[in-house]
């Protein structure tokens, strides 16, 4: 999955031969999964026509303070175009848009959206040779890149003009990428391993029956999914689930039972910088897996159970850079046991769920949650959805990791 997935990319077009590309950057920004609006200057309409852009954005295209058409005129709210976007790329940046951009110069919608931007902006020169070689130009570029702008170079060949030298607008798919791999390398965890327990556990009673409970492992592949999206190199530990991932950033490591997931942890524990135990691992485990399937009698059945590993606790005993996270879902006298947990379990913080309270609990698509700090310390959440509490999570884990 591409790093642009989702997010809202707003496309500034300058009048220049190169905009017939931009028809091109909108398909691949698109197929990167982004949301993309466009605003031109009038004058490039006269290289690429607003109706292509909208087809292709599948957005209106914003060209003028106001639509001129309507009896009523609606005004074109360039502040909100600009708070809009979590990406603006002016594409084919001219010499004059790029002189205007430097001076502050606001006399069309594509300089007042990208005055009012507080996203990061990327530029993408294009023009002819001697306009890019031209000592104004080189100072814009310089100007911009002073403001925290990233550049994106023109690259060489043959020109409009029928010149050959540096000028060309560079290729969209090239574009596209420079903007992945910046954002990437701009991500809060990159460079961070994460692993993350999920689901259930089955113990078996014999080969056909087990132990197991109602954890969908929904919260877990939500955490994983939100660390990747934020530059994590993700290892997710999962008991029996029918949940799916796809990221190129995720590694599934499937299990059955406690033993499984004790074992897996171990392996990958002294290798990553944070561990979330989100997983409902089973307390008990029975005492003897019988090798055939137990046939029915007509007297009760006892089976022995015995206490199954505590992942959690024995990743604490062996904690060392890791920080480490835990789960705690209680039905009674919640914080005070979560606290207990935090310290016999040597964690950094816990994320507490009530299953007294109605948005929480198993196979949910909200919960909601109470983080408690190894100093005690209490922060309550309202009820949201499972991926906004996966959000909540990471931001006081990154907040912690950079402390
Ligand atoms: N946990 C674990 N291994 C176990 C049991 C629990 O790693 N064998 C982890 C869970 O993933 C969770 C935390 O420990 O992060 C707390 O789990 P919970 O079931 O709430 O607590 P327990 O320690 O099992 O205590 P109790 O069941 O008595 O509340």
């Amino acid at each position: 999955m591409s790093v642009l997935s989702g997010k809202k990319v707003l496309l500034g077009v300058s009048a220049g031969i190169a905009a017939y590309k931009t028809a091109h950057l909108v398909r691949q920004f698109i197929k990167a999964g982004a949301e993309v609006q466009v605003v031109q200057t009038p004058a490039s309409k006269e290289f690429i026509t607003p109706l292509t852009l909208s087809t292709l954005s599948k957005n209106p295209v914003h060209s003028t303070f106001y639509h001129e058409e309507d009896e009523n005129a609606v005004w074109n709210n360039h502040v909100d175009l600009g708070l809009w976007a979590d990406i603006m790329l002016i594409a084919p940046a001219t010499a004059n848009t790029l002189a205007k951009m430097t001076n502050g110069v606001c006399d069309n919608l594509l300089l007042a959206t990208y005055l009012s931007a507080k996203c990061p902006v990327y530029f993408a020169p294009a023009m002819d040779l001697d306009m890019y070689q031209h000592p104004s130009t080189k100072t814009s570029i310089q100007k911009l890149t002073e403001f925290g702008h990233i550049f994106i170079p023109a690259t060489s060949g043959e020109l409009a003009s029928g010149l050959v030298g540096e000028g060309r607008l560079a290729e969209p798919e090239d574009i596209v990428a420079f903007i992945e791999k910046d954002s990437l390398s701009k991500l809060p965890l990159k460079g961070k391993k994460v692993l993350i327990t999920a689901g259930p556990t089955y113990e078996a009673i014999d080969p056909v029956r087990f132990i197991g409970n109602h954890s969908s492992g929904k919260m877990g592949f939500e955490l994983a999914k939100a660390a990747a999206n934020l530059g994590a190199e993700v290892i997710l530990i999962t008991g029996p689930s029918y949940q799916q991932i796809s990221h190129s950033l995720v590694k599934r490591i499937d299990v059955i039972s406690a033993d499984d997931m004790y074992h897996a942890c171990h392996d990958h524990y002294k290798t990553v910088d944070v561990a979330v135990c989100s997983a409902a691992v089973a307390d008990y485990k029975p005492a003897h897996v019988a090798d055939q399937k137990i046939k029915k009698k007509d007297a009760s059945l006892q089976i022995e159970l015995v206490p199954t590993k505590d992942i959690l606790a024995s990743l604490g005993v062996e904690k060392k850079h890791q920080l480490l996270v835990g789960f705690a879902l209680e039905t009674d006298n919640e914080e005070e046991n979560a606290k207990g947990k935090i310290e016999r379990k040597n964690l950094d913080f816990i994320v507490l769920n009530s299953l007294r309270d109605k948005g929480a609990g198993f196979a949910k698509d909200t919960n909601k949650i109470t983080i408690i700090d190894k100093d005690f310390s209490i922060q309550k959440f309202d009820t949201k959805s499972k991926p906004d509490v996966a959000k909540d999570i990471l931001t006081v884990i990154i907040q912690k990791l950079h402390v």
